[in-house]
């Protein structure tokens, strides 16, 4: 499902992300199991542990990385401490996170084209996360202050925030080698991520 965000202009870089991770995120959303019947609280915090295993060490790896764009803050971006969060809510011990299983395969972050890639799938998930967001609320009675705050990362700013990240894509030069390095790091990160999450046992 890839209903637009309202945009204004859609830089050709975004254009080449959308025609090169499209089937992907079908296919992975299709996987998910957000809106199985047979979804309860105990499934889906092995979903959330699943996330946590592949979120972690991907920001870690974009936080120490030297190729991260000097002038983008990430910080406010980082979702694994909000996935902590929602863990600890959900009642998995400070003990048990430390001792979750951490993917190892993760895209490789070795340029700033490469860091874009793979932070416009993490920033994107935020999207659909709204719609997560309502089915969790309806399914399970999981809201942010219980256990789903991931899904509902940037509340009222989601859509402000996705425009500032394209705005913020689309104002940066970038050759047509790095144009394809940003999109082979972004089909990487959908990839890795379903792989681990089915080695997770949490898809469909
Ligand atoms: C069942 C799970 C999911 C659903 C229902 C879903 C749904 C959506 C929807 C509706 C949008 C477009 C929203 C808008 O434009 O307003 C979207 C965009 C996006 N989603 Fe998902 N999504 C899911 C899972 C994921 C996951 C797990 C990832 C990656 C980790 C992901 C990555 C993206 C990206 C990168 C975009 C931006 C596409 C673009 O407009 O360029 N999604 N998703």
């Amino acid at each position: 499902m890839q209903a637009k965000a309202r945009e204004v202009y859609v830089p050709p870089v975004l254009q080449d992300l959308r025609a090169g991770t499209a089937e992907l995120h079908i296919a992975l959303e299709k996987r998910l199991p957000f809106f199985s019947d047979a979804l309860d609280t105990q499934a889906f915090v092995q979903l959330m542990q699943a996330y946590y295993g592949f979120y972690l060490p991907l920001e870690s790896a974009l936080l120490r990385s030297a190729a991260i764009p000097a002038d983008f803050d990430l910080p406010p971006r980082l979702k694994a401490p909000t996935l902590r969060t929602d863990l600890h809510a959900l009642g998995v011990s400070a003990e048990a996170l430390q001792g979750l299983p951490q993917c190892e395969q993760l895209p490789v972050i070795d340029s700033s084209a490469a860091c874009l890639g793979v932070l416009y799938v993490l920033e994107g998930a935020t999207l659909g996360g709204q719609i997560l967001r309502r089915e969790i609320s309806a399914r399970l009675g999981l809201e942010a202050d219980n256990g789903a705050a991931f899904l509902d990362i940037y509340g009222a700013a989601t859509g402000r925030r996705w425009r500032d990240f394209i705005e913020y894509l689309g104002n940066r030069p970038i050759s047509a080698d790095e144009r394809t390095a940003v999109v082979t790091a972004a089909q990487t990160t959908f990839s890795c991520f379903e792989r681990w999450l089915e080695s997770r046992e949490v898809l469909a």
